[in-house]
């Protein structure tokens, strides 16, 4: 039986764990090609290779990739190119936190965690835009934020930084979604509040949730699956937990 993504090529970012990976192994479930990126090459070619082990087929591809660095993104999206043709899906997931009181935040973090956070996001989408757009198919980008990158929720003392950076990610996808309409570039966002990773025993271990990654993951297919969410452009779904 094809999947939802059938025939579609889609890359991760942040896919060597996490959410990104949950996705990725997702997405390769509902038939999409995904090509997996993220620093870290041996845990990035250990997701890949267990997707295709499992599928029994050449479906994921792992691209180690910096998502800061332009020339890496760059040649992520050339690749993908060259091995499957133009990407159809971007999933911006990749991400760093870092937790500092605000006043001893220092220069080097603050820069470190917008260039992953929201410069990475940009490159990414960028390169995104210029293939969705030469291809003439449209495409789809999903943004992860989070609940601290929206107006309202409760913040946690010591992620100025991350804070801020992903209320910028919520302002790309504002601005992509206007500018991606003319292209049939379907442009949404996700703000979880907390989800269980790595990411969560760092920013906040405070926390408890019963939220996994496969859970984001069901998310943010509905966001790349052009048949649930045709129309949908410019939204950002928040996600708090249920549990008391
Ligand atoms: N967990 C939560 O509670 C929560 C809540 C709200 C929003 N989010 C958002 O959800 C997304 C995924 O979070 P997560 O919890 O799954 O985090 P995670 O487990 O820490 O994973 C982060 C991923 O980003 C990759 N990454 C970090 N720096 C990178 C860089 N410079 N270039 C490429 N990849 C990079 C990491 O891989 P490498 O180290 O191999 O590069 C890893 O695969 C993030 O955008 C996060 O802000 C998470």
């Amino acid at each position: 039986m094809p999947g939802a993504l059938e025939n579609k090529i889609a890359i991760v970012t942040g896919a060597s764990r996490g959410i990104g990976a949950a996705t990725a192994r997702l997405f390769a479930q509902e038939s999409a090609t995904v090509v997996l990126a993220s620093r870290s090459e041996k845990r990035l070619q250990a997701i890949a290779d267990d997707i295709n082990r499992g599928l029994k087929q050449r479906r994921a591809l792992a691209v180690p990739t910096d998502v800061s660095k332009e020339d890496q993104v760059r040649r992520l999206f050339e690749t993908t190119k060259a091995s499957f043709g133009c990407v159809d899906i971007l999933v911006n997931n990749a991400a760093v936190v870092e937790v500092r009181d605000f006043v001893d935040m220092d220069l080097q973090t603050w820069e470190e965690t917008m260039a992953v956070n929201v410069r990475g996001a940009f490159l990414c989408a960028r390169e995104a835009f210029r293939q969705m757009i030469a291809a003439g198919k449209g495409g789809a980008i999903i943004n992860m934020t989070s609940l601290s990158g929206v107006r309202g929720p409760e913040k946690f003392p010591g992620l100025s930084a991350y804070v801020v950076s992903k209320y910028g990610v919520l302002g790309l996808s504002d601005i992509l979604a206007v500018e991606g309409k003319p292209y049939n570039i379907r442009v949404n966002s996700i703000a979880p509040g907390a989800v269980d990773t790595a990411m969560l025993k760092k920013a906040a271990p405070f926390l408890s949730t019963k939220i996994k990654p496969d859970d984001i993951a069901k998310t943010i297919l509905f966001f790349a699956d052009e048949k649930q969410s045709a129309h949908i452009s410019g939204a950002n779904i928040e996600i708090f937990s249920n549990e008391s």
